[in-house]
């Protein structure tokens, strides 16, 4: 048990990769509480995360992440628990894979809130409130430095590279307080956000990433949610506890090449 008797907070927690996550924090100890939108979607992962760790906390929580309301409830729900956060996964996140010349203001916007601004300002929300040798986990992308032909990527690219920096820059503002900040990298990732830019492709665009996809990754496939799941448990535990600003890919070997 790594984590044991610690509290986490997984934004994004509902689906996907930060599901995985959280179920992987229960398995190894902690309590865990989740944030997203949509409180149907929190309430079916509640119940699947309570099997995970029958004897431990799952709380969940519905806020934009997009909004500073949204953060400010988020932080507020965590200083009134009353307990100290020794796990914080900025994970929530949104994909516009669109050509440059066509990105809006809108998805710009929109893009920035939730990539970088919610870890930002969670994170400065939440300082008060982190136990001894907090872990901050920013899930960011290969994406930020690697890019995939025909897959227009400026304005995802862009967000997931502020958020390697602002990893950086806080893990060296923040290294003298004993809060660790590092970032998981993952590579393609079979999840629902995957699934939907996918599926608004042409059938032969489609064919051709698929294509391009399968030959690109040395271990032969994409990820699952639960790949990323132990390198997330082993930055949260105190076996990290002397690994900080570090950006970690997790993709099958996609980066190496
Ligand atoms: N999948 C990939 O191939 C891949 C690759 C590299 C990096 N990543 C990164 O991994 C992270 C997770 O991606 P995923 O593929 O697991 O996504 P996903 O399956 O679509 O899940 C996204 C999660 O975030 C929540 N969420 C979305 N917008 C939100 C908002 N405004 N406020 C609060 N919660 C919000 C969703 O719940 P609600 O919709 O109910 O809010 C859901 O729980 C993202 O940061 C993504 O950029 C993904």
């Amino acid at each position: 048990m790594r984590l044991q008797d610690k509290h986490a907070l997984v934004t994004g927690g509902s689906d996907g990769i930060g599901l995985a996550i959280a179920e992987a924090f229960l398995r190894d100890g902690a309590d865990v509480l989740i944030v997203g939108r949509d409180a149907g979607k929190l309430e079916t992962a509640r119940d699947k995360l309570a099997a995970a760790g029958p004897r431990r906390t799952v709380e969940t929580l519905s806020a934009d992440l997009a909004t500073s309301r949204g953060i400010a409830a988020v932080a507020e729900h965590v200083k009134a628990s009353g307990r100290p956060l020794d796990v914080l996964v900025n994970n929530a996140g949104v994909a516009y894979l669109v050509p440059f010349e066509t990105v809006s203001e809108a998805q710009f916007q929109h893009s920035f809130a939730l990539n970088v601004t919610a870890a930002f300002f969670l994170t400065q929300g939440l300082l008060r409130h982190f136990g001894a040798g907090a872990s901050v986990i920013n899930i960011s992308s290969y994406f930020a430095n690697k890019m995939i032909p025909k897959r227009p990527s400026s304005l995802y690219s862009l967000s997931k590279g502020a958020l390697n920096s602002l990893t950086r820059s806080l893990a060296f503002e923040l290294g003298p307080r004993g809060i660790r900040v590092n970032a998981i990298a993952p590579g393609t990732v079979d999840t629902a956000m995957r699934r939907k830019t996918v599926d608004n492709l042409p059938a032969a665009a489609k064919a051709e990433l698929t294509a391009y996809v399968e030959r690109s990754y040395p271990l032969g496939r994409i990820g699952r949610p639960g790949d990323l799941a132990g390198m997330a448990v082993y930055l949260a535990s105190d076996e990290a506890g002397w690994t900080s600003g570090g950006i970690f890919p997790v993709d099958g070997g996609y980066t190496a090449g």
